[in-house]
């Protein structure tokens, strides 16, 4: 699928879709760190930073994990799975490690082994990972970016499918979720029109070994209604 290729807009008007430009994310950092915070960054973060000979036999990513919610529950829930968790926003990425380190613990807490962090754009370690090296990728309440001009901007883009569909190993999983009805019809729209993953119905419940998140809680307080979709990657399974 080229990157220039033509798209339907969700509002039902056509529009050419532009490329994703190279950051796809709003802003990095918001108010002013306190000295923990700086200290977590500092000394703990580079204790968890990824690294590309870390290969666990089973490896989740999760794009823009918010504050952290999501990954901690299924590090938890499932000790045997990697997970490298991408946050680009300095505030997110501290709202994680605090909850990870008591005061005081920075230079020396333990840390599970089963995690790992990358503070940048999830895309840049997308096109580092080698192929079918995921088994499960999560993109829960990704920017909505509902304005039609900033279509390009939003995660879910025709042209970043041949990049997931790559490092998915066969039957690896896409998890999405959202809140934002115009990125609803997005979602629908655009994976609507690719070859590279099964279509999928979405679940209006979240499914249950879904941990919830913050931006989903704020969405249910503000009576929105969320969609959960789990897309497999249409790709032959390796023969025995
Ligand atoms: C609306 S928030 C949702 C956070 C969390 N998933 C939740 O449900 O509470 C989206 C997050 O994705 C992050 N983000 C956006 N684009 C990203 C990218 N290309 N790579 C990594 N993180 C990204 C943003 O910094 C933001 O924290």
């Amino acid at each position: 699928m080229g990157e220039d290729r033509p798209c339907t807009g969700p509002e039902g008007r056509s529009q050419a879709l532009k490329p994703p430009p190279e950051r796809l994310y709003g802003r990095a950092r918001g108010h002013r760190l306190r000295s923990r915070q700086e200290r977590l960054l500092e000394v703990t973060l580079p204790r968890l930073v990824y690294d590309p000979s870390w290969r666990p036999e089973t490896l989740w990513l999760e794009v823009g994990f918010g504050g952290g919610e999501h990954a901690l529950a299924q590090i938890v829930a499932h000790p045997d799975v990697g997970l490298i968790a991408c946050e680009v926003f300095v505030n997110g990425i501290c709202s994680l490690l605090s909850r990870l380190v008591p005061e005081g613990g920075e230079a020396t807490a333990p840390l599970p082994g089963n995690l790992r962090l990358w503070q940048d754009d999830a895309r840049v370690l997308l096109r580092q990972l080698p192929d079918d090296s995921l088994d499960r990728l999560f993109l829960l309440f990704p920017d909505p970016w509902p304005k039609a001009r900033h279509a390009k901007r939003r995660f879910v883009h025709p042209a970043i499918l041949p990049l997931l569909a790559r490092v998915l190993k066969p039957g690896g999983e896409w998890r999405v979720a959202t809140d934002d009805p115009t990125y609803q019809a997005w979602v629908q729209e655009v994976m609507a029109g690719t070859t590279l993953f099964r279509s999928a119905t979405p679940a209006t419940e979240r499914p249950l070994d879904w941990p919830p998140t913050r931006y989903e809680a704020k969405a249910l307080r503000e009576r929105r209604s969320p969609r959960y979709w789990t897309f497999t990657v249409a790709k032959a399974m390796p023969r025995p």
